[in-house]
Parts: structure tokens; C-alpha cells; sequence
């Protein structure tokens, strides 16, 4: 996830990129960059770091001229660095481009392209796409705009200028936003709406497959064979601020309803193509690099723990291989018994959380391999751990961890998958199972954003509460620790979560009249004891709001009240199953006036012991 700028007219073009830029950080801060053609040649400056980095570094020597396209970069091949930061090109400088999203198959480009000649300069995706241009290039921009649209596969927004006919910008899209301003003798490219609302309303939203031919005075918009496309004018109505969110009053909803796309994204380029199989291109595991490992490790911090402990379940369920979970915290200080048979998986979205970062750096010391689960490319963790895998959720700006959470549970499960088949301990049918249920999840969870009538009123009516329980058994404890979390966290009403046959142990003693309790009754082999647990509740005259699949005959006859999750595999339930209970929270707090994205006490990146 990455923020795009375009802009052709009459005005220098820099100090327009640079303001759009500017709202679009939240779509990514780690480099920036802007190319703008100066009348004869199109001038590249770009840096590592914030937006302000660059505006130091090209002070008083500002790129010129009135067409140029800007990016600020969320990486996610090769790590935040100058030669990393978009805009790229090619070798003579002709073509530069901008880009958001992933290009599949640029390792099979880049081989074409080295082969042919080509030198690159940087590690990223996207400059395959400026050298393929020069490849492709057969004097006209547009028709090798469209050749190379023909070549590449992924998700992109792109944006191309060309020396050689520098009237013009283009752009397209596939599985990624991109819209145009539409101006009076100048014209304007986004990702996004905020990059744009302060020069015009008037927009177009492009769609998948649309390539716009964007010059100061028109935009014309065509498919790739070159049949015009009609597009109809979208007023933006709302404010800035609002747009910065996409609509949403607060970044943790908007993350909460990116939810689909995140998992689309972390899925993409390694659900194989035969069904039951998981493809990691970045481990390059062998058969025997698994047989040396003895044991896991799976340590983190938070909402990323509880993540590590379903990923546990997983992988001592497909995979047979022990796995001891820690809280980052605890480990190092624990003496834990780590040598080189063992794998050290850390899970950290932003990857530079301390204690996950200490607990990784003992493991290393003890001899262990490691392993990192991280979103933030070219963090701390993803830089110290022997391998990484990313989950590809893009920023997370909310406090409350929403997307990443659900991004790692897939990357887990997938792991699982993956391990679970070299190790030979997966059966192919269970696996064909999994792949084909994880393929659903998007849109599974798409449809269940769609309908939260019911989660607000169940918010309006808990929000007054105190105290709330979340129970459950099994893989359903796990996603009731995430639930608690959550809700302590963001509207600071006392939550507990626990294993269903736990309460009995004592806590019992706190469950009274009207105290609302949360049961997750999502995992087939231990329903009948939850529903005996979620009875002992009932019995203390407590309101019980239990999460069932969808199909569930039983559990409307003793709960008060049921929400109901689409129909899923039990192993891939906690996907769906922490989604109402992300918006209970998220909804509590709002009743209760709450700061969502900044809750009181807390920051998102915790880079203290
Ligand atoms: O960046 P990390 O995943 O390492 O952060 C770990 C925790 O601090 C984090 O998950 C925290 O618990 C969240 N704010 C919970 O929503």
C-alpha cells in the first residue's frame, strides 16, 4: 500500500505533488519521491523517510516544469532505502513510473530483462516495469503502455511519464484504487481522494482494466484493446479529513473494513494453484531443513501473541512439530531451553516492538534459526530474523490491532499448511479443504462488513457495562483473548477472557445478573462443553451474546442472543469469528465517547522493555 500523485497543467507541478503526498502518508511513510519533467528531461528526486526528509533535501532546488507524478512508498520488495523509493526508470531516463501494489511475476521479468541487457538499481518490483517499458517501446507511449499491461501480473496502480511525450500522463489499475481529478486546464492522478480535494471534487474512479490518457485539458479513458469508456463524474462530498479516513470516522473502522483486501493480499502469490497447496517463495524450506527442527518457538507481544497462539494450534495440528508460545516479555527473562534444533517464529506488526526484538535476538544468540512474521518491510525484526515472511496488510495506523491480527492468522495457517505438507504429516484432503476455505474468507468477510446493524445495537446496549467475559474453548479461547484485548483496550470496560472449563475454577464467583458474556461456539469437537459452560453463565442469570457458524440449531435455544459467522472450516473459524467482536469493541467505545484511534496510555509502536 503505497500513496501515487499525478499532475499535468499549468501550474509547477512540485509543490502539487508534494501536498497530495502529504495526505496520503497514512498510506505509507517510509520513502518518498517525486519525478517532474523540466523541458527536456524528467528530474527524479526521491529519499528515505518521511515526506519532510525530501522536502529538506530538494529545498531551494525544486524539480521545475508543470507535469510530474509523486509516491510515498510502504515497501514491500527490497527494504526502505534511496535507491528503493519510487519514482523508477529505466536506464536512459525515458521512462519513469509510480506504483502501488505488487507485480507477481517480476522476478521472471527481471530474468528477461537481465538477460537483455538491463541494469537495475534498485531491489523493488516496480522498476522491472520502467526497463520493460524501454523493452517494449515501439515509439508510441500508449501502445507500450499496453504491452506491458499485457506482461505483467499482480495488483498495481501505476502511473507513467515519458520523456518523449511528456503532454501526457497514463495510468491504470488492477486490485488497487486509483482515481483522477478532473480540473479547468489541468488535471490530476491519486490513489487516493485526499491527495486531490483541495484543487477539485469532480472525479473519476477508475476501475480494473481502465487505462486514462491524462493531458492538461482532457482525460480520456479506454480498455486495452482501445474501445472508449464512458466514465460517469463522482462528486466527492465529504470533507478532507473524512477522505484522509476513506469515508470512515476512524482509522481503526477503516482498517477493520480493509479486512478483505489485507487477506487477499497476504494470500496472493502463495495459495498455489493446485488446490492443497502453499507456496512461501521467500523460506525455500527443504524437506530436511524441517527434520533438524525439534521444536518452535512462537513469541510476541499483545494482539500478535494471541495470533502466535493459534498459529501453535496449527502447526502442532498439521505439522506435528511442538511449539511453546511466549509473551515477549517473559521469554529472555525465563532461561528458555533454546538451541539450534529449534525455530524461532516472532510475530510483530510493526516489527520494531522491543521486547519482540530482545526475545529475537536471545533466540539468535542461543543458536536458534528465526523466522519473522512482520507487515513493515525493512523493520528491525524483518532485518534481524534469518527469514521473513510478510503479511502484506499495509499501514496500520489505529492503535488497536484490527487487520494485522487477521493478516497473521493467515499467514499461520498457511504456514501450517506449508510446514504440515513437507513434513508429510498433512493429509492431502484436509489441505485441499483449507486452500479452498481460505479462498472463500475474503469474500466471507466482506459479506459480514456489509451487515453490523446488530453488533451496534448489542454495543449501545453493553457499552454502559463495567465488566464483560469472553469465553471459549479451544481454538474459540484464542479469538476470546483477542476479543478482551480488544475491548479493554479502545473502551476501557473491564474484559477477561477465558478457556471455557476455567470458570468453574474460580471465576464463577464474579459472574452475576446482567454481567454480559461473550461465548465463542465456533469449534465443532468441543461444542457440547461450551454449551454446557455457556449454560453455568446462563444459570447466574448472566446475558450471554454467543458467536456461532452459520447452521447452528442449538445455540439460539440457550443463548440471549447469537451472531452468526459464515460457515467455515473449524481451522480457519478465528478469521471470521474475531470480526464482530472488533466492531463490538470498536462500537463500545464510540458509545462511550472514547478516543478509538488513540487510546488513553498506549502507543502503536511499543519500542520500550
Ligand atoms: O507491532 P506489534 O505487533 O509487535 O505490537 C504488539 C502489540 O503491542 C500490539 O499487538 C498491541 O497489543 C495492539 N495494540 C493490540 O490491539
Amino acid at each position: 500500500m503505497c500513496g501515487i500523485v499525478g499532475y499535468i497543467g499549468n501550474q509547477q507541478a512540485c509543490p502539487i505533488l508534494l501536498d497530495g503526498m502529504s495526505k496520503l502518508e497514512y498510506r505509507g511513510y517510509d520513502s518518498a519521491g517525486i519525478a517532474v519533467y523540466d523541458g527536456k528531461r524528467i528530474d527524479i528526486e526521491k529519499c528515505v523517510g518521511r515526506l519532510q526528509a525530501l522536502r529538506i533535501k530538494i529545498q531551494g532546488h525544486e524539480p521545475q516544469g508543470t507535469v510530474g507524478i509523486g509516491h510515498t512508498r510502504w515497501a514491500t520488495h527490497g527494504r526502505p532505502s534511496d535507491r528503493n523509493a519510487h519514482p523508477h526508470c529505466d536506464e536512459s531516463g525515458r521512462f519513469v513510473v509510480v506504483h502501488n501494489g505488487i507485480i507477481e511475476n517480476y522476478l521472471e521479468l527481471k530474468e528477461y530483462l537481465l538477460e537483455k541487457g538491463h541494469r537495475f538499481s534498485s531491489d523493488t518490483d516496480t522498476e522491472v516495469v520502467a526497463h520493460l517499458m524501454a523493452d517494449q517501446y515501439d515509439g508510441d507511449f500508449l501502445s507500450t503502455v499496453k504491452k506491458v499491461i499485457r506482461r505483467i501480473d499482480g495488483s498495481y496502480s501505476l502511473v507513467f511519464l515519458c520523456a518523449d511525450e511528456p503532454d501526457k500522463l497514463i495510468t491504470t489499475k488492477k486490485d488497487n484504487p486509483l482515481v483522477i481529478g478532473l480540473g479547468e486546464g489541468e488535471n490530476f492522478i491519486a490513489s487516493d481522494i485526499p491527495a486531490i480535494i483541495g484543487h477539485t471534487r469532480r472525479t473519476y474512479i477508475m476501475s480494473d482494466g481502465e487505462i486514462a490518457i491524462v493531458t492538461k485539458d482532457a482525460v480520456r479513458v479506454e480498455d486495452l484493446n482501445g474501445n472508449p469508456i464512458n466514465k460517469k463524474v463522482y462528486n466527492v462530498t465529504w470533507n478532507a479529513e473524512a477522505a484522509e479516513k476513506g469515508g470512515f470516522e476512524h482509522f481503526m473502522l477503516k482498517e477493520i473494513y480493509e479486512q478483505p483486501k489485507a487477506v487477499r493480499e497476504t494470500m496472493r502469490g502463495r495459495l498455489g494453484k493446485e488446490e492443497g497447496t502453499i507456496d512461501f517463495p521467500e523460506l525455500n524450506w527443504t524437506k530436511a531443513d524441517l527434520r533438524g527442527i525439534k521444536k518452535v518457538f512462537i513469541v510476541a507481544c499483545g494482539t500478535a501473541y494471541h495470533a502466535g497462539l493459534v498459529g501453535k494450534y496449527y502447526l502442532e495440528k498439521f505439522a506435528r512439530i511442538p511449539v511453546e508460545t511466549d509473551i515477549a516479555s517473559e521469554f529472555r527473562y525465563r532461561d528458555p531451553l533454546v538451541d539450534s534444533s529449534c525455530l524461532m517464529i516472532v510475530i510483530s506488526q510493526s516489527g520494531e516492538t522491543s521486547d519482540t526484538l530482545a526475545a529475537l535476538r536471545e533466540a539468535k544468540r542461543l543458536g536458534a534459526r528465526t523466522m519473522a512474521v512482520t507487515n513493515v518491510v525493512g523493520s528491525s525484526i524483518a532485518r534481524e530474523a534469518d527469514q521473513v515472511v510478510y503479511t502484506y496488510a499495509g499501514p496500520e495506523i489505529a492503535v488497536a490491532s484490527t487487520k494485522a491480527y487477521t493478516t497473521q492468522l493467515i499467514v499461520m495457517l498457511m504456514l501450517g499448511i506449508y510446514v504440515g505438507r513437507l513434513r508429510g504429516e498433512l493429509s492431502d484432503e484436509l489441505a485441499r479443504t483449507l486452500t479452498r476455505d481460505l479462498r472463500e474468507i475474503p469474500e466471507q468477510i466482506h459479506a459480514m462488513l456489509e451487515d453490523t446493524e446488530q453488533i451496534k445495537i448489542f454495543a449501545k446496549r453493553y457499552g454502559s457495562s463495567e465488566n464483560a467475559f469472553f469465553l471459549g474453548r479451544s481454538l474459540d479461547y484464542f479469538v476470546a483473548l483477542e476479543g478482551a484485548l480488544k475491548l479493554k483496550e479502545i473502551s476501557y470496560i473491564h474484559a477477561e477472557a477465558y478457556a471455557a472449563g476455567e470458570l468453574k475454577h474460580g471465576t464463577l464467583a464474579l459472574v452475576v445478573e446482567g454481567l454480559p458474556v461473550i461465548v465463542l461456539a465456533t469449534q465443532a469437537d468441543v461444542y457440547p462443553k461450551t454449551i454446557s459452560n455457556l449454560k453455568e453463565v446462563k444459570a447466574r442469570e448472566a446475558e450471554v451474546i454467543a458467536i456461532a457458524l452459520q447452521g447452528d440449531r442449538e445455540i439460539d435455544k440457550v443463548a440471549d442472543h447469537v451472531i452468526y459467522v459464515p460457515k467455515t472450516d473449524k481451522f480457519l473459524a478465528p478469521i471470521l469469528a474475531v470480526l464482530p467482536l472488533q466492531l463490538l469493541a470498536y462500537y463500545a467505545a464510540l458509545t462511550r465517547g472514547c478516543d478509538v484511534d488513540k487510546p488513553r496510555n498506549l502507543a502503536k509502536s511499543v519500542t520500550v522493555e
